[in-house]
Formats: C-alpha cells, sequence, structure tokens
C-alpha cells in the first residue's frame, strides 16, 4: 500500500510509519504503562512486530502514523492509526494512540494527534464518519477523545473486556474543531 498522507496540526506533526520506527514503536507499545490500556496487551517480540509491518504494507485499508512535537521534529513520541474502512471506504476505525510521555514537553497532546490524524484521514479520504472502541475503565483517553466530538454510543463486551463505542461524523468533527479553536 503507499501510504503517503502526512498531516500537522497546533503542536504535532503525523507521518505515514517506515521501517525505521518499527523498532520504537514497538518499544512503547511493550510499556506496561502503555499495553494495560490495550485489548491484546501481550507483549510484541521483535519478529512478530516485523512480520506486523510486512503485513501492514500490503493493506490498503490501514493507515499507522508517527507522532513528533512541531518544536522537536526529529523525536518520536508516539503513534495513532485509522484502519478497519468499511469496503465502501465511508466508516473506518481509531486507535492505536501511544504517546511515549518521558519524551515529551507538555502534557495533553492526545488531543493534537487525534485532531491531527482526523484532519489527514478526512481530508485525503472519502470517509464520512469515524468509531472507536476504548476500555471503559481508560478514562484519560475517553476523556481525550470526548473532547474531539466523539460521542458514546453503547458498552459492549469483548471477552473478559468491556469497551465503550463512541463514534463522529466528519461534520461533527470539522464543527467541534471550529467551536474548540
Ligand atoms: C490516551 C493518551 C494518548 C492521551 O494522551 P494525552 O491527551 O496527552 O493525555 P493527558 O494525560 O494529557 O490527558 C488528556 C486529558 O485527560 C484528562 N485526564 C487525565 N487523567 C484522567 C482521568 N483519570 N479521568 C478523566 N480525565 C483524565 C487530562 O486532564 C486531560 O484533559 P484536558 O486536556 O481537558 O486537560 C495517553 O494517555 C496514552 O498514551 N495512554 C496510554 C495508551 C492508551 O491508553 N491509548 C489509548 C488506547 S484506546
Amino acid at each position: 500500500m503507499d501510504h503517503i498522507y502526512e498531516g500537522a496540526f497546533s503542536r504535532i506533526i503525523l507521518k505515514p510509519l517506515t521501517y525505521e520506527y518499527i523498532e520504537q514503536l514497538r518499544q512503547l507499545r511493550n510499556r506496561d504503562d502503555i499495553r494495560c490500556w490495550f485489548i491484546n496487551s501481550s507483549l510484541i517480540s521483535i519478529e512478530e512486530q516485523e512480520n506486523w509491518y510486512k503485513k501492514y504494507l500490503t493493506n490498503s485499508k490501514e493507515y499507522m502514523f508517527v507522532a513528533f512535537e512541531k518544536k522537536y521534529p526529529g523525536v518520536f513520541i508516539g503513534s495513532w492509526g485509522a484502519y478497519n474502512f468499511s469496503d465502501d471506504g465511508l466508516i473506518f476505525e481509531t486507535g492505536r494512540r501511544m504517546i511515549a510521555y518521558d519524551k515529551v514537553s507538555e502534557r495533553g497532546l492526545g488531543y493534537d494527534i487525534v485532531c491531527c490524524g482526523l484532519d489527514t484521514i478526512f481530508s485525503n479520504t472519502k470517509a464520512e464518519k469515524v468509531y472507536s472502541e476504548v476500555l471503559s475503565n481508560n478514562e484519560r483517553s475517553i476523556h481525550s477523545i470526548l473532547k474531539v466530538g466523539y460521542k458514546i454510543i453503547k458498552t459492549i463486551k469483548k471477552g473478559k473486556h468491556e469497551l465503550v463505542y463512541l463514534e463522529m461524523t466528519k461534520k461533527e468533527f470539522y464543527n467541534n474543531l471550529s467551536v474548540n479553536k
């Protein structure tokens, strides 16, 4: 897949994930304080990460981004992903959002990352609606995407996990963005 989209918003730059960042991404994802917030929280090996990346490159319905602060553009600080696009390309899921708190210069960048990612996807694809599933006890993550404009629709069970299902239209996203300015 030719994943060429990149974006900038407020304090953040998002670039397409490339091979040079997959090890930093793996190490961030494997941190105990990060992986505890994912449904699959097992440790990822170097080999698994390489295989996942190879598969990712062939998937036309997945966009994985790496994040940087505008003021430190060389320092990898996290990630965000858009995936599970519907066959007609109108609906997609977001997640895989992580921030390396030891590398950032300020808090609250999670909001900027989501806005940057959504603006990049909505401007470059025909998608009209986004959804996300977040562990119901991940209050920090839920708080920050509610601020973006996602609305809680329902609570769902996946295995032993309880998740909050949130969604938002493209129109709601841009309306909310102009209100928050
Ligand atoms: C989710 C994540 C990306 C959010 O990053 P962030 O926005 O920079 O996080 P912050 O700590 O600055 O908090 C964001 C907001 O949540 C609020 N918050 C923090 N802890 C909270 C809590 N326990 N309950 C409710 N709100 C909380 C903060 O006050 C802040 O709100 P504000 O912007 O209105 O002041 C980051 O916490 C992270 O990497 N978490 C681990 C991985 C993860 O959970 N990913 C999501 C998987 S779906």
